[in-house]
């Protein structure tokens, strides 16, 4: 398994950081890389290194890292959206894009800073050689920064989403609201290459791909810049959130690791835990929900005075707080609980966690972020268990994932009630999760 993982890895190594998949993803996506580096630290701990300041290097003057760098040796129509659709390197100018690299506009969770201290921490020697930290830190910091100044659009301290790409669950349920206020783009104004490699069924719907080209040539028709942008789509995610709090601590240890200051780093990390119970906790849904800052006051959740509405759909991102340190007692009790529970079945009706309520009326097993089970979300709840004591628990998980894993040829996403793989095979996160959980 080991090798099968590992050659999953090498295959999709482009001599400076890692394809999701060569078909489906040719490029360099965000939060894949700092999943595939905490895998490939195994593997090589200097590639892991390398994958990770690979992305860091198309980051953006304002400090955002970008969803995609996109590898120049790729023709164009290999993918979409391409770089002559984001433009980034002459509308993102004001926003201080690189000028000689080429990337999206949009983000994806900030899972870099985790990575970064869990790639170094598997060779202390060799990164303080390298000097590794030294030079990803100050760039952590800074995309750290641009979320904390640019993106906390609802005012209590959260980093807001401003399009379904940037959670990386792209055609989550919990979106359908809020999407449908955005008027889709013409049909036939584009095309999608990624129909060419998945199947129509496993992937999101024309619709939906109308309305994520609409709110990307929006945020580009305005420069990328947050301050001007309408932001017609803009919510507050918990899993983004979770991360962004797991990656602040990760920070700590790295300021610490390099002598500094660590303490700023834990008071932000414990205000966005406040901030994410105060906002996003449900106790009637026994776990986080996604805040649509821009619902229509009025309706039953806008009466809570926050601001926006809390979005009634169930979706694993609401979980994804356990990999916070700090979550309250009860919370955690309340969320375990939850996994379990009917709406997500671990352990009884499915083996892996489904990304969306299998009782949820938008409930498709195939169809990507609408209920198939993926690896990084399974990854990081048995982190999540672990954290909070529930060792038989992680460890049954892990099993699972593994042999998924496994017997999927490193699927992408499987289907939750029969383990059948669906979109890409040898997927990178896959087999870098997989090794992970290995070690
Ligand atoms: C895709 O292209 O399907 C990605 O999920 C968006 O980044």
């Amino acid at each position: 398994m080991r090798r099968a993982a590992c050659q999953v890895l090498l295959g999709n190594w482009t001599g400076s950081s890692t394809v999701p998949s060569h078909q489906l993803y040719p490029h360099q996506w965000s939060w894949d890389s700092a999943f595939i580096a905490i895998g490939l630290r195994h593997l090589s701990p200097v590639r892991a290194q390398q994958e990770v300041e690979t992305l860091l290097a198309a980051q953006w003057g304002d400090g955002r890292v970008p969803h995609i760098v996109f590898n120049r040796a790729v023709p164009l129509d290999a993918y979409f959206p391409s770089p002559d659709f984001w433009r980034s390197s002459s509308a993102g100018a004001a926003a201080g894009a690189p000028r000689t690299t080429e990337t999206s506009g949009v983000v994806q969770p900030p899972v870099h800073a985790l990575a970064a201290w869990l790639v170094h921490s598997a060779d202390p020697d060799t990164s303080a050689r390298r000097g590794f930290l030294a030079r990803v830190y100050p760039r952590l910091v800074a995309w750290h920064r641009y979320l904390a100044d640019h993106r906390d659009l609802g005012g209590h301290g959260l980093a807001a989403v401003v399009h379904p790409w940037e959670p990386g669950m792209d055609n989550s349920p919990c979106w359908d609201g809020p999407l449908a206020r955005v008027e889709p783009a013409a049909a036939g104004s584009f095309r999608r290459a990624d129909l060419v490699h998945g199947s129509a069924a496993d992937r999101p719907t024309d619709l939906d791909y109308r309305r994520y080209v609409r709110l990307a040539a929006e945020y580009r028709d305005h420069g990328y810049r947050d301050a001007e942008a309408p932001h017609s789509f803009a919510v507050e995610d918990p899993g983004f959130n979770a991360l962004f709090i797991a990656a602040e601590y990760a920070l700590a240890r790295i300021a610490e690791a390099l002598g500094g200051e660590a303490e700023p780093h834990r008071q932000r990390a414990a205000a966005l835990t406040e901030a994410l119970v105060e906002r996003l906790w449900s106790p009637e849904a026994g776990q986080f929900l996604c805040r649509d800052l821009r619902a229509a006051s009025g309706g039953r959740a806008a009466r809570d005075g926050q601001g926006g509405r809390l979005v009634a759909e169930r979706s694993a991102a609401g979980l994804l707080p356990l990999v916070a340190p700090q979550l309250p007692r009860p919370i955690v009790r309340t969320l375990l609980r939850t996994v379990s529970g009917e709406h997500y079945g671990l352990g009884t009706a499915v083996r892996l966690l489904p990304s969306y309520d299998l009782r949820g009326a938008a409930f498709d097993r195939h169809r990507y972020w609408r209920g198939p089970a993926w690896f990084n979300v399974n990854w990081l709840l048995e982190r999540g268990l672990r954290r909070h004591g529930e060792e038989a628990r992680a460890d049954a998980l892990a099993a699972e994932v593994l042999h998924a894993a496994a017997a999927s040829g490193f699927a992408e996403y499987l289907d939750p009630y029969t383990g059948q793989g669906r979109g890409a095979r040898g997927f990178s996160w896959t087999a870098a999760l997989a090794l992970d959980l290995l070690a």
